[in-house]
């Protein structure tokens, strides 16, 4: 194969790198492109662009393979937790049992925070959504920590161990704090002797009078779903926070700016999107087959349904899928939005409509049903991802941070509005 592209424009003839992945994907180097044709390329949503050479997260989407840092998900699925995984993603190796318990304990002793910062959470509206609230505290934490949070890349860079144990450590007990405030319900502190997963259950769930403690089947299934969700390379959240960070924005900054990425019911928002959709096929009494027309009429979306990487299926789909039917057995219960969710699946995968398209279950089709089973509330679904997404999103920031001469993001248009024209004098 040659290792140039041969674009021919207006009769003129350019040649272009072809740049080789370590899993063999191709890609045209065109970051000359408009310097020397006067052409940009057109790619809305970006679903043909690179936006950038990463050693983090592996996707093969046609083959329905997800990898972090060469690691298959169903082996860290099995083998692994979220701390370690957390750990494997953020410095590129999985730690040894020391490594493993420094970070651990650098976690935990930044379980609480700064209680002037309880006050933050009486100025929200009641029932504010506690994206917003996690948003906005998430950018807030930088405040009481300005040496991390400096915007000068050298020395947020000096102090990035130090944060990247705070942020993970800190967005599980403020999303905690966010859903008993919304609750009107007093703050719970951090247990010393619970581990990462049980201590945000016993944050959400205990009372001062009365102390909630999670069994193993629960916190290991929460535990799978964080480190599930802990990366996914390019995804619409991951690309903002590498956006903003690009600036040269702190890791706080870029984060909560990923945190609002991350809202929208096209990406982690669709966690609840398809519950929402599951109760009300339940309430409507009926068995998929009428949404499933209405989503093929365009009427409605299949939510939980197509990727844009995905093309065959998504592997954290099915590993969840299994999870929320283990989990339901071992607490001895059922759940009747488990039997829609898996007739809309058998129906979708035998319809032309979507086998055509290529639509799958995505990891949001059976996650909202695991984090139900276990207990968390609807509106703090797309918190929980959030919290599993965030050793990716400081990931991506430090891989932003680290490269020399990392260039600003900043995408080119194709202008369609007025051509100039001329202001009247309307007086
Ligand atoms: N239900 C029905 N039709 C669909 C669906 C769906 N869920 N998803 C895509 N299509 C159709 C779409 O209407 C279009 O049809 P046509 O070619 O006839 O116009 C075709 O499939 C291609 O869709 P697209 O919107 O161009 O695809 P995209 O790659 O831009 O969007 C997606 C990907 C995930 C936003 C989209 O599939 C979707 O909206 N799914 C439902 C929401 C969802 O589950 N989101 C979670 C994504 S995975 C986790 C995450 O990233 O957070």
């Amino acid at each position: 194969m040659s290792d140039k592209a041969t674009l021919t424009i207006e009769g003129k003839t350019y040649e272009y790198p072809i740049i080789v992945g370590s899993e063999g994907e191709k890609a045209i180097d065109a970051r000359n492109l408009r310097a020397d044709t006067g052409y940009i390329t057109y790619d809305e949503g970006f679903a043909n662009t690179g936006s950038c050479l990463s050693n983090i997260t592996f996707i093969d989407g046609e083959k329905g393979i997800l990898r972090y840092r060469g690691y298959p998900i169903e082996q860290l699925a099995k083998h692994s937790s979220f701390i370690s995984a957390a750990y494997l993603i953020i410095y590129g190796e999985l730690p040894n049992a020391q490594q493993r318990e420094i970070f651990r304990e650098n976690i935990r002793k930044q379980a609480s925070v700064n209680t002037a910062m309880n006050a933050m959470f009486d100025g929200f509206p009641a029932r504010s959504h506690p994206m917003a609230i996690l948003s906005a505290m998430m950018n807030s934490l930088g405040c009481y920590y300005p040496h991390m949070a400096s915007n000068n890349r050298e020395q947020d860079l000096e102090h990035f161990d130090e944060a990247a144990a705070l942020m993970i450590s800190k967005v599980r007990t403020i999303a905690a704090m966010s859903y008993r405030a919304e609750k009107g319900l007093p703050f719970v502190w951090p247990r010393v002797d619970l581990r990462y997963t049980a201590n945000f259950l016993h944050m959400m769930f205990s009372e001062p009078y009365n102390t909630y403690e999670p069994d193993e089947d629960t916190v290991e299934a929460l535990d799978l779903f964080l480190l599930l969700h802990a990366d996914h390379e390019q995804n619409c959240s991951t690309s903002t926070v590498r956006m903003v960070a690009s600036s040269g924005a702190n890791l706080f900054a870029s984060v909560a700016a990923g945190v609002c990425g991350l809202w929208g019911p096209l990406h982690g928002g669709a966690n609840v999107a398809v519950v929402k959709m599951l109760m009300e096929i339940h309430k409507n009494g009926d068995d998929g087959s009428t949404f499933i027309r209405n989503a093929k009429e365009g009427k409605a979306r299949l939510m939980g349904f197509g990727h844009r990487v995905y093309k065959n299926f998504d592997p954290r789909a099915k590993i969840l899928g299994k999870a929320v039917e283990r989990v339901l057995a071992n607490m001895g219960r059922k759940d009747p939005l488990l039997d829609i969710a898996k007739r809309l699946e058998e129906s979708a995968l035998s319809d032309n409509y979507f086998v055509d398209r290529k639509l799958y279950p995505n990891v949001d089709f059976y996650s909202g049903l695991l984090l139900r089973a276990i207990g968390i509330p609807l509106e703090m679904f797309t918190v929980m991802f959030a919290i599993g997404r965030i050793p990716g999103w400081i990931a991506n920031w430090r891989e932003v941070a680290i490269t020399p001469k990392q260039k600003i993001y900043r995408p080119r248009q194709i202008f369609m509005g007025p051509p100039r024209r001329e202001l009247e004098d309307i007086a």
